[in-house]
């Protein structure tokens, strides 16, 4: 059976018009999960991150909403609106490891405390919409897992997506592929696997060593090395696959230039991106020093002309080293 290959959510870069601009150039991701959206203001969601939301900003990419929420009540009241808008799914965030965010029992602050998460899981269990989580293994302690995945079988979840770190790890240090693989054992719903797939070689080790993983989500690699979903479907990639990224970043700049008003929130959006896409060329850390050096959008053309025109890039190489 083929895998299913799920878009990470990477709040500032796999917004709406991001994935759709990505899809149109990039086959190979089945659908994406969206970036949370936080219900700290109780029902009331920003229209900005709504609009995002609207079937006519996703058409080209199947989208998962995301839900970052402690309080049930206010999950409830946003995934309601949600189904209104027609989806049928809804995420709820279980992983988000910042300490703003933690330290106020969201996302995986909430990992330590099981009861809080059976409560809030029975509330919400009678909406409309199908809910899937988004965890990590614990917020300081791997272990944090195990009194989980007992809960998460109660409920009807239609997946559970594990990135195997802790909160505390943010986004360093290795995955734990040997917690993970208890996971896989003990949770009665679909795991996907998500953390670290840089490579088709990475995911070929993962998919041997677990057989019955179906779906597999990827962030940062993909930022990296966009045609890393269809390089793992074996998709025939274009002759010149670094023109492909070269017509992508050219799109992308023109949609964000139409998006937001001055050079800074484009450049910064751009250079978010380009953490990630320098990672791919030879001389990756100085493309990115230079690149986070500029200010204006001509200097910032000229560097990127000149990385298109004469990087050598390496993509099937990102993230050895690490
Ligand atoms: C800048 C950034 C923003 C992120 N935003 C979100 C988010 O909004 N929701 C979420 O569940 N995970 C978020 N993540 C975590 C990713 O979805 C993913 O779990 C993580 O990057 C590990 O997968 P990867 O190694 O394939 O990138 C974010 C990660 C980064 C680096």
């Amino acid at each position: 059976m083929s895998s299913t290959l799920i878009m990470a959510p990477l709040r500032g870069i796999t917004e709406a018009a991001f994935r759709d601009i990505f899809a149109r150039f990039f086959p190979g991701f089945d659908r994406a999960v969206a970036p949370f959206i936080s219900t700290l203001q109780g029902s009331r969601i920003k229209p900005a991150k709504f609009k995002e939301l609207l079937p006519e900003n996703n058409r080209r990419l199947p989208v998962v909403p995301q839900i970052l929420a402690k309080n049930a009540d206010h999950f409830i009241a946003t995934a309601r609106l949600l189904a209104e808008l027609g989806y049928t799914t809804v995420n709820w965030n279980l992983g988000c490891p910042y300490p703003m965010v933690a330290n106020k029992m969201r996302g995986s602050g909430l990992l330590p405390f099981p009861e809080k998460i059976e409560a809030f899981l029975d509330k919400v269990q009678d909406l409309p919409l199908a809910i899937s989580v988004k965890t990590r293994l614990g917020r300081r302690d791997p272990g944090e897992i195990f009194a989980l995945l007992p809960i998460f079988n109660k409920f009807p979840l239609s997946e559970v997506i594990i990135h195997p770190r802790t909160g505390i790890q943010m986004y360093e240090g290795a995955v734990d592929l040997d917690t993970f693989a208890r996971c896989v054992e003990l949770c009665r719903h679909p795991v996907v696997y998500n953390g670290d797939i840089t490579s088709y070689a990475v995911y070929q080790r993962l998919a041997r060593r677990f057989p019955t993983v179906q779906s597999w989500m990827i962030g940062r690699g993909a930022l990296a090395d966009p045609f890393l979903a269809a390089r793992i479907k074996h998709m025939a990639l274009p002759a010149d696959p670094l023109q492909t990224v070269a017509d992508f970043h050219e799109e992308l700049l023109a949609c964000y230039q139409e998006m937001f008003s001055g050079p800074s929130p484009v450049l910064g959006r751009m250079k978010g991106l380009w953490f990630y896409l320098a990672g791919s060329f030879a001389n990756g850390t100085k493309i990115l020093k230079k690149i986070q050096k500029t200010k204006k959008l001509e200097a910032y053309r000229e560097i990127t002309r000149e990385i298109f025109q004469h990087g050598i890039w390496q993509p099937e190489q990102q993230g050895e080293s690490t």
